[in-house]
């Protein structure tokens, strides 16, 4: 069944209606969602029309249709990518072996653990983005953000549905709790660091939904070759929204280097490392911008886990979590007599070194990321070029700032120089900002609600939403 059947209360592609039991399930989970989603989503938007998409299908084109919503009454839904007659497992011990439909009894704990933290990621991203309508520097950003945040509720229900579906009471446990934790909580935290980090103002958000939902885009698209179809099903579908959250970050960006590279040229700053100049006329200056990359790059490498792993091995030996794009990999894909080459600490210097590559999963992952991440920075740059500004933005080395895996005992700096600890804390601020960076951040921070108009430091989008006129209003906050 691929129609979504928008009569019932929970949308859905997986003929719910044929499954009591579950259908129960998802309906007795569903009021603690609204009331975690009143409690912890947007805060102070709740009431107001917003231009919403939302998923009616999954073809690739038109899955989605476009209007007016308030937030909790927005149609979350459990929707899968179709499923494939005759896939088998393309990597691992069951390599060529049919898929599961049903969770396999040996790596049941394995898999729900996998759920769980994938699951975990997607309220998470929600509580920390919270209070960032206030201070939308538009309404198309205001709706940007709110657009993100309702898909994140629905990948929340995609690891629910999972859950309580394929793992009975234990799922059913996990999917209270998914509700239960909160991000930054000190007692309940949520389960992985970035997603407890504060993302206090625009500047954060764009640079999370840069690098933080590209790790999802990774960690899905691993998912979405997993020989356990309906993880593979579910994450596939979630792919496709990921997309929108990261053009959300990347377009996000290069809009507020367009303005501070405006600005530069509209007042004769001709030193890109002026930031009083910038300052002076309300632009966030060029360096801070490289120390917010530094570290929402770096806490976000954290999240691909250490890079020598045995537990990336084992999911992988299991045919459970794939290596990125897995299927366009040239080898054997069960890698039994392959070593891959890892950057480790040794003999207190950074070197390569070749490891088994079943061990070396993760740094694999964070590979793809970098090279990802890579052309991010080459589409920001255009804006230099284009200004004219002999200025370029980097990602710093990814040893910096590491608090997972190799690195994360040694002190290292932005070009990759392991220092001493001490010195590396007198340094700090030349890579990270400094409380009065993000002060100041946040200090420009103000609503901008009219129409068409944009706080002064970010510049107007290319194009609106679905082919919107620039002064679309996407949130109708007259009420
Ligand atoms: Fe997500
Ligand atoms: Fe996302």
């Amino acid at each position: 069944m691929s129609e979504v059947d928008y009569a019932s209360l929970i949308p859905n592609n997986v003929d719910l209606a044929s499954d009591v039991r579950l259908q129960r399930a998802l309906e007795a989970w569903y009021p603690k969602y609204i009331d975690w989603w009143k409690t912890m989503g947007p805060e102070g938007f709740q009431d107001y029309e917003v231009y919403l998409r939302t998923a009616v299908g999954v073809d690739p084109e038109g899955w989605a249709k476009f209007g007016y919503v308030r937030m909790p009454e927005y149609r979350w839904g459990i929707l899968l990518a179709p499923q494939e007659q005759g896939r088998t497992i393309a990597f691992g011990q069951h390599k060529g072996e049919p898929v599961w439909q049903d969770v396999p009894g040996e790596y049941r704990a394995m898999l729900r653990r996998l759920v769980v933290i994938q699951g975990d990621t997607e309220p998470a991203s929600v509580e920390q983005q919270r209070f960032l309508g206030q201070t939308a520097p538009s309404l198309y950003d205001m709706r940007n953000v709110f657009q993100v945040n309702v898909e994140e509720g629905r990948h929340l229900w995609a690891m629910v549905y999972l859950l309580q579906k394929y793992f009975g009471r234990d799922g059913r446990e996990e999917a209270e709790d998914l509700l239960l934790r909160r991000s930054g909580d000190v007692d309940r935290p949520r389960i992985l660091g970035a997603f407890n980090e504060a993302t206090p103002d625009w500047l954060s958000f764009f640079m999370f939904t840069t690098f933080t939902d590209r790790d999802g885009k990774m960690q899905l698209e691993s998912f979405a070759n997993s020989g356990w179809d309906p993880l593979a099903r579910t994450t596939r579908f979630m792919l496709t929204e990921e997309g929108h959250h990261m053009f959300v970050g990347r377009t996000g960006v290069e809009r507020v280097i367009q303005r501070t590279t405006e600005i530069m040229n509209e007042n004769g700053i001709t030193d890109p490392t002026d930031v009083v100049g910038v300052r002076k006329h309300g632009g966030i200056d060029l360096p801070t911008i490289q120390k917010k990359i530094n570290f929402h790059y770096s806490v976000t490498l954290d999240l691909f886990g250490a890079e020598i792993s045995t537990n990336a091995a084992n999911s992988f030996n299991a045919g459970l979590k794939a290596r990125f794009h897995e299927p366009r990999i040239d080898d054997d894909h069960q890698l039994e007599n392959d070593t891959y080459p890892v950057a480790r600490v040794a003999d207190g210097q950074i070197q390569i070194v070749d490891v088994p590559a079943l061990t070396a999963i993760n740094a694999r992952l964070a590979d793809d990321f970098i090279d990802d991440c890579e052309k991010v920075m080459k589409r920001w740059n255009r804006v230099f070029q284009a200004q004219g500004i002999g200025y370029s933005l980097s990602l710093p080395h990814r040893a910096f700032n590491r608090a997972v895996g190799e690195f994360a005992d040694v002190f290292v700096t932005d070009k990759g120089e392991i220092v001493p600890e001490g010195e590396w804390h007198d340094r700090k601020h030349e890579w990270l900002a400094s409380d009065s960076d993000l002060e100041y951040i946040l200090s420009l921070m103000q609503l901008q609600t009219t129409p068409g108009k944009y706080a002064n430091w970010i510049s107007a989008p290319r194009a609106g939403i679905n082919g919107k006129p620039g002064d679309f209003e996407y949130v109708k906050l007259a009420a």
